[in-house]
């Protein structure tokens, strides 16, 4: 053996969709925790976009009561707002990881004004983040409001220049801010929706070379890598709808981007893991970790565990082979199958 396994805390992706309770067809707590442990994922945060919007503590009752059936890692729940609900707050704030907001169109269109943001922020009387989706023509609106506020702000998928740029300014005039890049737009570009068609469509969109290029050259900057975990069917695709899985090809797009040189593997493990935890108040756990195989392989979209069955990085190269997954000093997953009894993770 010339290379010897690659052992990692267990990886943390502080932006996923489980479409559960709801949308099952596309995925469920079962078939989206399991994609998890495949991509050496032991803690991962679900958000409210669900087909009924997680906005009422029913709605949060309901799918924690889901999720305890049948998840086989960690999950944490992000509550959600249409601005309506603010006298909900203080009853769910201890039980979630924190609030997602929408600025911008995309699934579910739970879309907010950004007038009612200075309202919605003032009303979140918790440490937890309020996490955003906020494309550039509201970043500006957002960090405002940050200010205003001094309320902890986490931009979702920053993919171009144009949204980054004002996020370092951000940090730099001391905002209490952070930010995540998905491996989508990290590895993929506005050029590939040739090749990819529909399964190049998500929100916010793939971006020219230049904005790729930006953010790699100012990756330090950012804090976190996000899958932002978005299943649909292959129906749904072809009828236009914005998403791609990314739980399962994450760590190897990535370990590969290492043996180019792109990024180190303390890079990963901070954006992967610490700083995910950081910013959700989570204390690492030195028993749980995941070990790698350090081989070389081709991405398909065959023995994935997530429903919707395919991967837009299909054909590409990735890096690394999760052997085994240990969640809390229990193998949960090991070689390709899943060890944990539905239900046996924790609720964060
Ligand atoms: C996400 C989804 O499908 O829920 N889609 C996407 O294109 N990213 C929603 C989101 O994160 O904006
Ligand atoms: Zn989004
Ligand atoms: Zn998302």
């Amino acid at each position: 053996m010339s290379n010897s396994t690659i052992t990692l805390p267990g990886l943390v992706d502080l932006h996923v969709h489980l479409r559960d309770p709801g949308q099952t067809h596309k995925e469920d707590f079962l078939s989206g925790t399991s994609a998890a442990l495949a991509g050496g994922f032991t803690d991962i945060f679900d958000m409210p976009n669900n087909q009924e919007p997680i906005v009422s503590v029913q709605a949060l009752d309901n799918k924690v009561a889901s999720a305890k059936r049948q998840i086989v890692c960690d999950v944490g729940f992000h509550f959600g707002s249409l601005g309506d609900n603010l006298d909900q707050f203080d009853k769910v704030k201890d039980r979630v990881s924190g609030l997602k907001l929408y600025l911008n169109v995309t699934t579910g269109n739970y879309l907010l004004s950004p007038e009612s943001l200075t309202k919605i922020f003032m009303a979140w009387d918790s440490p937890k983040p309020i996490l955003v989706h906020a494309e550039a023509d509201v970043i500006e609106t957002v960090l405002k409001v940050t200010a205003e506020t001094g309320q902890k702000t986490h931009i979702c998928h920053v993919s171009c220049r144009a949204e980054l740029e004002p996020i370092i300014r951000a940090k730099e005039a001391g905002l209490p801010v952070t930010c995540g890049v998905t491996p989508h737009h990290l590895f993929l570009r506005e050029a590939d929706e040739q090749q990819l068609g529909n399964y190049g469509r998500m929100k916010p969109a793939l971006k020219p070379q230049a904005d790729l290029d930006y953010l790699w050259d100012n990756l330090d900057r950012v804090d976190v890598i996000e899958s932002d975990h978005a299943p649909h069917t292959h129906a749904e695709k072809d009828e236009g709808a914005f998403g791609v899985p990314g739980l399962e090809t994450t760590l190897p797009l990535l370990l590969q981007a290492e043996r180019e040189g792109r990024l180190s593997r303390n890079d990963i493990i901070a954006k992967c893991a610490d700083n995910p935890r950081r910013i959700l108040g989570l204390t690492p756990d030195s028993t749980t970790f995941i070990e790698v195989d350090p081989v070389e392989f081709k991405i398909t979209n065959d023995n994935l565990q997530t429903k919707c069955g395919w991967t837009p990085f299909a054909g590409r190269t990735g890096y690394g082979r999760v052997k085994t997954v240990t969640l809390r000093g229990k193998v949960v997953y090991r070689d390709g199958k899943i060890m944990a009894q539905p239900g046996s993770g924790r609720v964060i």
